[in-house]
């Protein structure tokens, strides 16, 4: 499998304490150690609890943040954290980020058209006013809107629309991938069917790789074909979404799935109707000597206290940090 994004060792801690303080340094660490990689036309799930690191560590993909270790390969040859502004100005051409607040991420000033224009205008690729228009009508006919449209304001369109709008304006540039953070968290659960089910059509449509960001697992094996499950910074498991329904290994995310009712194959609404799972974590802010999840664990025994698992192959086609798998 050709991958279009690698991380490796990844790692982001956020200090808590500023200005004097800072040199005391309370960390936050909010990534660790984290590895994975997406490949082309795959669409791969980061699902865990909130606060677990999934936003950290997509923001860290894209340089929203700056990671404090590890490598990001971009199509195998481009050093996405070495990259100078020119060059990731174009690499973020090439990955777009979605965001889970469609009324936070739409301008409410301007038209749907300046929307989703806005990036393309000051871009290398920008085709002119007339080719703009026409791409950016066709765009909004793939999400299921219309080219009326674009002289509209954000005010006038529901949730659920002004979600559309958002991967609209996401797919304009014709990313190579496309990293969804939480895109379906905000809406009511058969909305939240709908725009899953428009990522699959657009899935299937066009050559495009996902970074799909879900707290809820039933809703991200029902579009992924990979899963990260993450707890605490760290990767737990991962697995193909239909192993890691029927064979999941790793407790956490055993525990996981128990929080959620139905098959995750039963269809786009029924993956969303699952009931929310288990709520926020507390987010590591020392570096403990074993395993993130041993506190939790009902199989935990003292080593899992003591020495931290590496990532080890699941024989379902998985890999899972766990000394009792
Ligand atoms: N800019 C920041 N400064 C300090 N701490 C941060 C910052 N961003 C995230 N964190 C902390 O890092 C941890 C991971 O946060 P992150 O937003 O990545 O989690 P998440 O998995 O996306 O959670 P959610 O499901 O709620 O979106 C949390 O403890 C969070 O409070
Ligand atoms: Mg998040």
């Amino acid at each position: 499998m050709m991958p279009v994004i690698t991380v490796t060792n990844l790692s982001k801690r956020f200090n808590l304490e500023a200005g004097f303080f800072a040199r005391f340094g309370r960390f936050v660490y909010a990534v660790h150690d984290v590895s994975f990689s997406i490949g082309k036309n795959e669409s791969y799930g980061l699902v865990g609890e909130s606060g677990c690191g999934k936003t950290t560590t997509a923001r860290l993909l894209v340089r929203m943040y700056e990671s404090d270790g590890g490598d990001i390969f971009f199509n195998d040859s481009i050093d996405v954290r070495h990259l100078k502004s020119g060059e990731l100005k174009q690499y973020r051409e090439k990955v777009k980020y979605v965001f889970q607040d469609p009324a936070r991420s739409l301008n409410p000033r301007m038209t749907i058209y300046e929307a989703l224009v806005s990036g393309y205008r000051f871009s290398s690729r920008w085709p002119g006013q007339k080719r703009a228009r026409s791409e950016a009508a066709a765009i909004l006919e793939e999400v299921g809107l219309s080219e009326a449209d674009l002289e509209r304001r954000p005010a006038e369109f529901s949730g659920g629309q002004r979600q559309r709008i958002s991967i609209a304006r996401g797919l304009l540039m014709e990313p190579e991938l496309l990293i969804c953070d939480e895109v379906v968290s905000a809406l009511d659960v058969s909305i939240q069917g709908q725009i899953l089910n428009l990522l699959l059509d657009i899935k299937a449509r066009r050559s495009l790789s996902f970074l799909f960001i879900a707290h809820d697992l039933k809703v991200a094996s029902y579009f992924c074909d990979r899963i990260g499950v993450m707890y605490r910074g760290e990767f737990m498991e991962e697995a193909p979404a239909e192993n890691l329904y029927r064979n999941a290994a790793h407790p956490y995310t055993k525990l996981l799935f128990s929080a959620a009712s139905r098959s995750p194959f039963d269809g786009a609404e029924a993956a969303a109707a699952s009931p929310a799972p288990l709520g926020e974590v507390k987010t590591a802010t020392a570096r403990i000597a074993g395993c993130a999840f041993a506190e939790r664990c009902p199989l935990a025994e003292e080593r899992c206290l003591r020495d931290r698992p590496d990532m080890r192959e699941t024989g379902a086609g998985g890999l899972a940090r766990c000394h009792k798998v």
